[in-house]
């Protein structure tokens, strides 16, 4: 890190189509606890956030509210600058894409791409998405119409369109990702990445013209009736926030250290963005981190579904710092993680009340019992040497983890320390030792404790901003550049000090503090949708942190052997087929399976196949599907897992 003086961290910019939910406060609270560390270590640090405000879905939403686009835009965005406000989130400048010098910025960038001879005007036809602003070419349309991302009806577009060279970056791009290890983290997220570049990219159509909520193209090309497509128009945001085409006085501070984002928009910021960039003649970002998504019970949340979580209820019951703990902890980045309040409250009453809490309270019990509140840390490496050293070796490994995105390490790590000192105080028995008259030893270990607090305190501060102080002023000092060089990278002794009592800081939480909203009942989009989630047995998503989960969990899941007694074709869809399975019930389970590429159906019939057995029947291109196949996909292509031997229909798996 410390190669790198500057540090600019940005966030997505959020569509206003949309209130803020968990998913967004993630990315942000992430990006956060960064910009605040960094600032922290003396970095020069430049935190962007904000909102991305036009296209044609947001048109629809405007719309669908009788408002103009750019009242509903301002409404919107409002709405989430005002909960980042509430939340404290330290951002440099909160962008919006319907900023004037924004638009500016991004008109240069157009002509420069111009110049440099990598834009040109043809015919677009082909399908578009709305709901996820992207065009897909038929070979990877669901059924030849519905969208693979989001399984939504795609629009045909037949339109005039400037399109980006983006085939010619190919081998750049491949030679980057290559050159950089780094680049796109977490690191296994990048052979998706590279996979997809190796099958070759088509060049890119980046302006529209059926609609005309976005960026005017340059008057220069006199074609007033072109908007730019809106991933052109967002991902150059992360420039024309430090001034490109405009002021330049915040330009500096590219290359961007790290782009966070979410793994649903890895393609946009990994492939499109570094070859804008590369046509720009522009160095590359350092890490672009894509997450995963919180789901709320293994279902995506999205307002339509009435699943939604929403932060601010959240942060109001639980507190926020809580809140910010719980969602770094809990999930590995990158990985997928379920939303509880149960795990909430577990992470709360055990990791911050019973290791964090506890043993401030502990100490303050200790110290006022013993010595009137005065704690002197002098001769902590006398008696404690061990615990020291084993404190400072994980203290030293925080700062890689942050900045490889390894959030749960860093946490996991960080409670270390908070182990070594309620060990030793169980260990050293402290009112045994003054018992003995050891009145030194009693004081060098409180003296370890504090050591131990205020370094987990300063630690801890990016991600817990409110309590961290709240710790460091009992212990009597503040947590500032000042204090972390002392203490974390000097590692000096604390200076004597009276503690302050303070209340309880995680008091115990003995029941669930939010009512439980339930789902509303899926509307047909939304089934289709889920649909499409849950049988894509032809896109199954790489994960690369796999959540423990116990043998009760597993066994929710009911997997049991059946037979295919039909197998059909489904008309127009490149990827279904339709199956009935034999799994020993009174009549076959239907299963829509999306395995037509590797199976054809006269080869299935009469075959053995594992099925989850107790999946929400789901409707998939209006057909009800009561049941999925297990399958394995690596490059190799797609093969369904069977019984080594026959089985009885119906016989448990597992
Ligand atoms: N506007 C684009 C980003 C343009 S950046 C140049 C966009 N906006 S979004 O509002 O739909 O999503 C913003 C971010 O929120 C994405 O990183 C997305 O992954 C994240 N999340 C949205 N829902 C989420 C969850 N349920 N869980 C975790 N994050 C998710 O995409």
């Amino acid at each position: 890190m410390s190669c790198h003086k500057k540090a600019y961290i940005t966030t997505p910019i959020y569509y206003v189509n949309d209130i803020a939910h968990i998913g967004h406060a993630y990315t942000t609270i992430i990006a956060d606890t960064l910009a605040k560390y960094s600032r922290m270590i003396g970095l020069d640090t430049f935190f962007l956030t904000g909102t991305d405000e036009h296209g044609q879905k947001i048109e629809h939403s405007a719309q669908a509210r009788g408002k103009s686009p750019q009242e509903y835009a301002d409404e919107i965005s409002a709405s989430f600058k005002n909960l980042w406000d509430e939340f404290g989130i330290s951002y440099d400048k909160f962008i919006r894409t319907t900023d004037e010098e924004h638009k500016i910025g991004v008109q240069k960038a157009f002509l420069k791409m111009q110049e440099r001879g990598d834009v040109y005007k043809d015919v677009y036809k082909g399908n578009y998405c709305i709901a996820c602003e992207t065009f897909f070419p038929k070979s990877q349309l669901i059924n030849e119409e519905f969208c693979p991302e989001c399984g939504r009806a795609t629009t045909l577009v037949e339109e005039e369109s400037y399109f980006f060279r983006l085939s010619k970056y190919q081998e750049k791009l491949l030679a980057w990702y290559q050159e950089h290890p780094e680049c796109i983290l977490p690191k296994s997220k990048k052979n998706e990445v590279i996979r997809f570049v190796e099958g070759g990219l088509e060049d890119l159509s980046i302006t529209r013209t059926s609609f005309d909520w976005g960026v005017k193209l340059p008057k220069e090309l006199n074609d007033p009736k072109h908007v730019m497509y809106v991933w052109l128009d967002a991902l150059m945001n992360y420039l024309t926030a430090l001034g490109y085409g405009t002021d330049e006085k915040n330009i500096d501070f590219w290359p961007a250290r790290v782009h966070l984002i979410g793994k649903d928009i890895l393609r946009f910021h990994a492939i499109y963005w570094p070859a804008f960039l590369m046509s720009l003649d522009l160095p590359l970002p350092k890490h672009i981190a894509a997450h995963g998504w919180w789901t709320r019970n293994g279902e995506k949340m999205s307002k339509s579904k009435g699943n939604v979580v929403n932060p601010k209820e959240v942060a109001d019951a639980y507190g926020l710092d809580n809140f910010r703990y719980f969602m770094l902890r809990e999930v590995p980045f990158g990985g997928d993680g379920d939303f509880s309040q149960k795990a909430l409250i577990d992470r709360i009453n055990s990791d911050l009340g019973n290791d964090l809490g506890n043993l401030l309270n502990r100490l303050i019990g200790m110290s006022t019992k013993y010595f009137e509140g005065r704690i002197e840390c002098a001769r902590v490496s006398d008696f404690y040497q061990a615990e020291l050293a084993e404190v400072d070796e994980s203290i030293a490994k925080l700062e890689p983890y942050l900045f490889e995105m390894q959030l749960h390490r860093y946490l996991e790590e960080l409670w270390r320390p908070l182990s070594v000192a309620n060990k030793a105080i169980d260990r050293y028995q402290p009112w045994a030792l003054m018992k003995e008259g050891k009145e030194e030893e009693v004081m060098a270990l409180n003296g370890l404790i504090a050591t131990i607090l205020a370094k987990v305190a300063i630690m801890l501060s990016p991600i817990m901003p409110k309590t961290a102080p709240k710790i460091a002023s009992a212990l009597g000092f503040e947590i500032n550049h000042a204090s972390w060089s002392s203490l974390i990278v000097s590692k000096e002794p604390l200076s004597s000090f009276v503690i302050a009592p303070i209340p309880p800081l995680f008091p115990r939480i003995e029941e669930e503090l939010l009512a439980h909203h339930e789902p509303d009942s899926a509307t047909p989009q939304n089934k289709q949708e889920s649909a499409a989630e849950k049988n894509s047995q032809s896109a199954p998503e790489p994960e690369d942190q796999i959540a423990l989960i116990g043998i009760d969990q597993f066994f929710q899941s009911s997997l049991k052997v059946g037979t295919i007694v039909s197998a059909e074709e489904v008309p127009k869809s490149a990827k279904l087929l339709l199956l009935q399975v034999d799994i020993g019930e009174e009549s076959p389970r239907q299963v829509v399976a999306g395995i037509k590429e590797w199976y054809s159906a006269a080869s299935l019939i009469g075959t053995q196949v594992c099925v989850v057995a107790n999946l929400k029947p789901a409707k998939l291109m209006g057909m009800k599907s009561e049941g999925m196949l297990l399958a394995a996909k690596d490059s190799g292509g797609l093969s369904l897992i069977r019984p080594e031997a026959p089985k009885t229909n119906g016989t448990k798996i597992g």
